[in-house]
This record gives C-alpha cells, structure tokens and sequence, in this order.
C-alpha cells in the first residue's frame, strides 16, 4: 500500500518521539513491502517562532492532501506562563481538529498486564482495564464564543452543542461497543448543565437502533470514583469535549503511564494519530520521553488502513519492549534506556510472524 503522511512533530518531546514511530513504520515498509511517504510540517510554537502563526496554511494543505497525519505534541511552557499571550500553540491543534473535521477522538485505556506494577492504583482494581473513550473532538467549550472584558475583569466560555454534533458521534461509539463488550457509558453533568441534557435525550433515541448495546448515563463526578475504584466495568465511554479530556488524562494513571497511551483523531474525510501525552517540555532533547505512545498510535493508524497484519507487528514488538524491560524511565524496574534504544529496539523487532499480541 502507499501512504502519505503528514509528520506534525510539534513541541517539546513530540519530534523525538514522532522519529521513533516513523524507525517503526519504515521498518512495516520494509518487512510488509509498503510505500509510505513522509512529509515534516511545523505546528505550534515552532510554527509561532517562524511566521507568527500556530497553524501555517501550508501545514493545513499539507494535511488534507495527505491519508494520515502522524502528530507529536503541542505546547510550550512561556506561552503556560504567559495567559496574556493572544497566539497560543494549543490554537495550531484545535485549528486543525476543526479545519479537518475531527470529530471524535477515539482513546483506548487498556492495561498492559506486565506494566500493571506501574499503576498508583492497586493490581488487583486495574487489572482486566479495558476500555474506550469516544471523545467528542470539534465542539463544546473549547470552540464556543470566547469573550473577555475591558478591565480583564471578567471572562466567559460558551458551551454549545448541536443535535447532530452528538448524534454523528453517538454512531460512532455505538458500533465500537457493539464490536466490543456490548456496553456504552454516556458521560455528561446532566443535572446541571442544559448541553448535558441535550446529549442524553439525543444518545438516549439513538439508543434504541443498538437493542445489542447495553446503554447507560453517568455524572463525570461520578464516573471519576468508579474509574478509579472499578475501571474494568467500562466498555465504550462517550463524552463530550472537556470530560473526555480529563478523562483520558484520568485513563493514563490506571495503567501506570501517561506515555504509553495512543489515540486516533477522526472525520469523514482526514484522520490524525497522536499520543495523548502533552509536549514535556522540560524533557525536550534529553531522550529520555517515553515513545511508547507515539509508536502505539502507529498501530492505530495501520488499523485505520486495514493494515491489520502490520498493526499486529509493531504491537508485538511493543510488548517484547515490556518483556524484555526495554523501557524508559517513567516505567518502573531496573534499567533505563533512552528515546532512541527504545525506538530501535521496537523497529528492529517487527517481523511478519503470525504472533498474537496481549494489545
Ligand atoms: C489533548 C490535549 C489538547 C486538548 C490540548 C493540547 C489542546 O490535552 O489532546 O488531550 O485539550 O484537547
């Protein structure tokens, strides 16, 4: 197969991670006969630094001419610092998710058995952990009117939804579930809030074309305790903007890692793989960030093609990486190895073997 790809490395950690993902695919190219072309773009306070803008019309176009984006990280620590800053490298990402029309961001949580002693949470509650969060991606707070007073003084975020903002997600998330356990959790602060009650009578209807999928509605202040005491009941979790952001931060502590955890970006026409890490910036050239993430949404990516085989190989080789203790220094054991060793030594374990991989 040949495959265009956009390489937005990003900020901080993201090109070092994003060159191992690419080792990964060039050694799929090599071992499963593929042609993948890679082109870098900037975005972020890299893009900022250059022209003054977070998302160049030339990264844009690159984008929806490619078939995948391989994204690294955003985010820089003097625009943290600085909430007066009126272009922020967090705007080059949303620009993006909105330009191409990424709706849903699709993000398993799903516990690696041999890594289980990373978690803070006990193994005997993160084992069996494996769930997926359909996270609405192009509405809510994050895109609502944004307004702030003459004295900054006074501040608001609108958050608004439309029926068919939800409904086309809500379809998405109850395939998966009906591919998966057959169970789908709506997330939202219904009792509160005038867009939660709107996802739930519009999720609740179209439940009843999925009679195969169990269909339930939880508060996020609920759902929060039950992750963190039960995970292992989750199937398929929907939830709009905002909480699926901080619940899939949330996902990363169970399974002991937030540099081990991939997600898929997606639309009718684009779709972007990502890690769901941050940029780190106090890592940045120091090899020591996890690649992990950012191979795995290379797996994501290869699924996304049919490229199941492939898939198969790159997650294979991820958990030979767990055996074999060929990890970095946020997983917990004896040796630590640097960006670069661990990127190797994944790439150079992909082989065409018939496997079964525990991912
Ligand atoms: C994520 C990130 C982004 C978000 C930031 C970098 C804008 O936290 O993808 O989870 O909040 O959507």
């Amino acid at each position: 197969m040949n495959l265009k790809i956009a390489l937005l490395g990003g900020d901080g950690i993201g090109p070092e991670v994003l060159a191992q993902a690419v080792k990964c695919l060039k050694a799929v190219e090599e071992t499963f006969n593929h042609r993948f072309t890679y082109t870098e773009a900037p975005v972020g306070a890299v893009a900022i630094s250059n022209d003054g803008k977070a998302l160049p019309k030339e990264t844009l176009q690159l984008c929806k001419d490619s078939d995948a984006i391989l994204f690294g990280a955003i985010g820089a620590l003097e625009y943290d610092n600085d909430p007066e800053a009126k272009v922020r490298p967090e705007q080059g990402l949303l620009k993006l998710r909105k330009e191409l029309g990424l709706f849903a961001s699709i993000r398993p949580v799903k516990v690696f058995p041999i890594l289980s002693k990373n978690s803070v949470l006990p193994k005997k509650i993160v084992k069996g952990t494996d769930f997926v969060i359909y996270r609405e991606l192009t509405g809510g707070i994050y895109y609502g009117k944004k307004s702030l007073n003459d004295d900054a003084t006074l501040a608001s975020d609108l958050c608004e939804y439309s029926e068919k903002e939800i409904a086309r997600i809500a379809h998405l998330s109850f395939k998966a579930a009906k591919k998966r356990r057959g169970r789908l959790t709506l997330v939202d602060k219904a009792n509160v809030l005038e867009t939660s009650r709107l996802w739930r009578k519009v999720v609740t209807e179209i439940s009843d074309s999925y009679p195969e999928v169990h269909f339930e509605s939880i508060f996020i202040d609920n759902v929060v305790v039950q992750m963190m005491t039960n995970p292992s009941q989750f199937d398929v979790i929907l939830t709009e903007n905002m909480f699926g952001d901080i619940l899939t931060s949330l996902g990363s502590v169970i399974i002991g890692s937030i540099g081990l955890l991939p997600s898929a970006s997606v639309g009718s026409e684009n779709a972007m793989f990502s890690p769901f890490h941050g940029s780190y910036p106090q890592a940045k050239g120091k090899n020591i960030a996890n690649p992990v993430a950012s191979i795995f949404s290379t797996v994501l990516m290869l699924q996304h093609f049919g490229l199941y085989e492939e898939a198969n190989a790159v997650a294979t080789a991820i958990q030979k990486s767990f055996k074999k203790g060929i990890t970095t220094t946020d997983i917990l054991g004896s040796e630590k190895y640097g960006t670069d060793y661990v990127g190797d030594y994944i790439a150079d374990h992909i082989v065409d073997s018939d496997d079964d991989s525990n991912i």
